[in-house]
């Protein structure tokens, strides 16, 4: 047997009413109401109603669903004694895995796939993701923990339990908009592996855990934390060759193209033009850089982009959401390596959405696999190896 496409690319492995992309023309659907539309009206509960309903909420229906995933901010019992037993120096990704994982150990059903059950799970993670993602931050930072505050919304509960203060209404709106961007796209390989496992009827904890394992590599979510790596890198270089950081960007990327690296933040499997993401956080990244004096940044993105678009552009490579994520959430005072547990926090929806719909309509994914060892070898004692 040939194979068919290596990294399954092009290949429809499940259908979906969830997210709709044409790469070709950058587009984005969240069930069929365009990204921008979404970003610009919506909020990331009403988004998560909408991928979990396939349709908007009516106010009631809002009121309610918001409820009941505000009850769900507070940890489990034991869960809080558990976070504060981890090393200071894990990693936020490794304990968000970790966590979500023993998250499971909390639920007297724990196995139930039916799609009630399912859906109670799904908003079990949603609602305790962000509290355990703050936890840990304060924690490590040897700071007490703020509990969660059922008055504010996801996002503004979010960044109010993380700095101990409530955010400005232009900082949730920043953040709001960007769980928003994140929530679903598509069979991306984490919402693949979220959808694999469940599709054995695993349970809903143990298909988060793997996507969050999937989502933390750098050619997926792991992307925008290395993008603000390159911008301090491009900084120190400045720094040290007494320049502007604005002067050394263009030697950068070059270099860095000769020894055919890859630039972080650009490049799509699908898309072949800019992601419709990144077109609106462009704009928005700019004003929120703007107003919290990280311009800087922007320009220098914004001159990678420049660059990479006359050096690569006509490969199809062009700046996607890990892009400008990177300096929106700096503007907002997020720590590097929270970086990818913002976008896990956010794209918890997109995958028990989809797990939602492999639920109902199951059907065990068992691909095959292409065999190019040997065939007849004679087994060889061990002496004789
Ligand atoms: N910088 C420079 N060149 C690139 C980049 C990049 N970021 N991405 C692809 N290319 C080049 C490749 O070198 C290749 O060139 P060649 O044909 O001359 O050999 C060509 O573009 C096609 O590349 P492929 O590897 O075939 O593209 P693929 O679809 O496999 O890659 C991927 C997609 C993995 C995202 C890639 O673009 C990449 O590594 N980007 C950087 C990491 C990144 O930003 N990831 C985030 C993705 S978005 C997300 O997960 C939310």
């Amino acid at each position: 047997m040939a194979l068919a496409v290596k990294g399954l690319e092009g290949i429809v492995a499940a259908e979906t009413k969830s997210s709709f992309i044409d790469g070709e023309k950058g587009i984005l659907e969240y069930v069929g109401i365009a990204i921008d539309d979404l970003a610009r009206n919506s909020t990331f509960e009403e988004t998560v109603f909408l991928l979990w309903n396939n349709r908007l909420p009516n106010k009631a229906e809002l009121d309610e669903f918001t409820g009941m995933l505000r009850d769900r901010y507070e940890l489990p019992p034991g869960m809080e004694q558990r976070l504060v037993a981890l090393p200071t120096s894990a990693q936020p990704m490794h304990v968000l895995r970790t966590m979500v994982s023993a998250l499971s150990m909390h639920d007297l059903e724990p196995n139930k796939v039916d799609l009630p059950s399912a859906r109670r799970k799904a908003l079990n993670i949603l609602g305790h993701v962000p509290t355990l993602i703050a936890y840990f931050d304060r924690y490590r930072r040897g700071l007490p923990l703020v509990h969660p505050r059922k008055d504010l919304s996801f996002a503004a509960n979010f960044l109010y339990m993380l700095n101990g203060k409530e955010p400005t209404p232009a900082m949730v709106r920043a953040f709001d908009i960007c769980m928003i961007l994140h929530a679903d796209h598509g069979l991306n390989n984490s919402t693949f592996t979220a959808r694999v496992i469940i599709s054995t009827l695993s349970d809903m904890y143990s298909a988060i855990t793997g996507a969050i394992g999937s989502l933390r590599g750098p050619l997926h979510g792991g992307a925008n934390e290395e993008v603000m790596e390159m911008l301090g890198e491009i900084e120190k270089l400045a720094k040290e060759q007494g320049k502007d950081a604005m002067e050394v960007i263009e030697p950068y990327i070059m270099d860095r193209l000769k020894r055919k690296e890859r630039i972080m933040g650009f490049g799509h499997r699908v898309y072949k033009t800019i992601d419709p993401r990144a077109t609106f956080l462009k704009t928005f990244s700019k004003q929120i850089a703007a107003d919290t004096g990280n311009l800087k940044l922007y320009e220098m993105s914004s001159k990678i982009e420049q660059i990479m678009a006359r050096e690569v552009g006509s490969k199809g490579i062009y700046p996607n959401v890990d892009f400008y994520s990177a300096t929106t959430y700096h503007s907002i005072g997020l720590k590097l390596d929270l970086f990818t547990p913002m976008f896990a926090m956010s794209r918890v929806s997109g995958w028990a959405a989809h797990c939602l719909e492999q639920l109902a309509d199951n059907r065990l994914f068992r691909p095959a696999a292409a065999y190019i060892g040997p065939h007849a070898v004679a087994y060889a004692p061990i002496e004789k190896r």
